[in-house]
């Protein structure tokens, strides 16, 4: 038996998009999702788990069932109706009264500025490969910062960097939906973190009594045998998608290792990323004072040598064994017959969270603290007597609950842990059939039923005993 030191957080996790729907109430603004779906008209998210109506009681129930964070996100578009410009009350009011039931409920809000939801007026502008996005995201902190920065502990600036830019320009499942297009998606990664760290700045600045910090997606990358071609794949994918922004994050600056990489992928992608010598101190100044690293991680992956042109196929269905991811320059994410995969094709890796959390300690030992800010597995749930057995979910979360207390055995400062969902919420790339929750979600109705994870993690928060 393992147990969890006495005030480690056992969270669960939102966002707005995802989760509170009223997508057209309250004089929201659209964000660039709005329309792009409404054209797509396969997934409607005008509703999602209504957490805009129904926060108070599930904020309840976290409490009833021991759980004592909550990540939720800012809609931008709820306070700008159009990214920048007059300011709506109702938007604010509201975010006044999500943060205080948090508070009142004891279930300790972890308020992310940015994940994934740019009002459609700046993404028409360019979105983060604009410098009027980058100020604009700045601008919408330090009202968030002013407005609810004597209640709010923990900040997060941006949600996963990597997977905004992958899917706007590399796998294409997001607006704009370009494909391919890697120098694109490298030069918004670096305005990402350009953001992030004045962001944080004017956090330090205003002398805020609270944390921040920012969430990246880490998937621990693998070569699929010893040929050194495929670890040469396995290095690439790990440099552009995870070492290069933790570099930044924690240093404040890219490693000539890092460099080396990207410039190369670069090249062979016709492309270049323009650093300004401006944001040069703003990264360094950024990287001395953040708090804290959260982690999202859901699965690793498995590399192979590829030389031929980029080819992806979103598995967007659950259909298991459709997916391809090939990258022209990098390599090629390959199944590993020893690891299961969910049904969307996502190796279930758990020691590659182990091994992140302890790479993190070795190559960044000046890191603060960690939380894992999501994790959890997507299934398509049955509801059945007013409840799910999910002791597949179970299974996956107590195995990588696991890992991280392996990693803390070993030194590394995990203090949190937020399952990826609270309730059943929109998928961006899926829509609602990929369910998450420790709450079942009846998209139809809004109830919701506890699953039978949502039991046992109430007895794990409660006893902080992982059996
Ligand atoms: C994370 C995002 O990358 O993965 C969430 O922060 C997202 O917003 C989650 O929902 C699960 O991904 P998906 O595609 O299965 O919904």
């Amino acid at each position: 038996m393992q147990k969890f030191p006495e005030n480690f957080i056992f969270g669960a996790a939102t966002a707005a998009y995802q989760a509170e729907g009223a997508t057209k109430i309250g004089n929201k603004g659209k964000t660039y999702w709005d329309d792009y779906l409404a054209e797509q008209n396969v997934f409607d998210p005008s509703t999602a788990s209504d957490f805009y109506h129904k926060y108070r009681e599930d904020l309840e129930v976290c409490q009833a069932f021991g759980i004592n964070g909550i990540r939720i996100s800012i809609a931008w578009t709820r306070i700008f109706p159009n990214g920048t410009g007059e300011v709506n009350q109702s938007g604010v009011d509201y975010y006044h009264e999500l943060i205080d039931t948090c508070i009142k409920n004891k279930v300790e809000p972890f308020v992310t500025l940015h994940h994934f939801d740019t009002p459609d007026p700046l993404f028409k502008l360019g979105d983060w490969l604009s410098q009027e996005m980058v100020t604009a995201f700045v601008d919408f902190s330090s009202f968030c910062f002013k407005e609810y920065g004597d209640k709010v502990n923990y900040w997060i600036t941006i949600n996963e960097p990597w997977s905004v830019v992958a899917g706007q320009y590399i796998i294409g499942h997001f607006p704009p939906n370009k494909q391919y297009d890697i120098p694109k998606a490298i030069q918004a990664m670096h305005n990402m973190m350009v953001a992030h760290a004045r962001v944080v700045k004017v956090y330090v600045a205003g002398n805020y009594h609270g944390e921040i910090g920012i969430v990246h997606i880490l998937e621990s990358k693998y070569p699929i045998s010893d040929k050194p071609e495929d670890d040469e794949a396995a290095m690439q994918e790990h440099v552009l998608a995870n070492q290069f922004m933790l570099d930044v994050t924690f240093n404040g600056c890219y490693s000539e290792e890092s460099l080396a990489v990207v410039k190369n992928i670069l090249k062979q992608n016709q492309g270049e990323l323009i650093i300004r010598e401006e944001e040069l101190e703003i990264l360094s100044d950024a990287a001395q004072k953040i708090d804290f690293l959260g982690i999202n991680y859901y699965a690793s992956h498995f590399l192979k040598a590829y030389e031929g042109e980029s080819l992806i196929h979103h598995n967007g269905t659950g259909e298991k064994g459709s997916s391809i991811f090939a990258l022209k320059g990098i390599g090629e994410r390959v199944s590993n017959p020893k690891i299961p995969t969910t049904d969307w094709d996502w190796p279930i890796y758990p020691q590659g969270l182990l091994d992140m959390l302890l790479y993190i300690k070795e190559k960044y030992p000046h890191y603060k603290k960690i939380y894992v800010t999501e994790n959890g597995m997507g299934d398509k749930d049955l509801l059945t007597n007013e409840t799910v057995n999910d002791d597949a979910r179970i299974e996956y979360v107590r195995l990588h609950l696991s890992a991280i207390l392996k990693a803390v055995e070993k030194g590394v400062n995990v203090q949190g842990y937020f399952i990826w969902s609270l309730m059943d919420v929109f998928s961006w790339t899926n829509g609602y059939n990929k369910r998450y929750g420790l709450l079942y979600v009846d998209f139809d109705t809004q109830k919701r039923y506890a699953k039978k994870s949502a039991y046992w993690y109430k007895k794990l928060a409660e006893t902080k005993e992982l059996l």
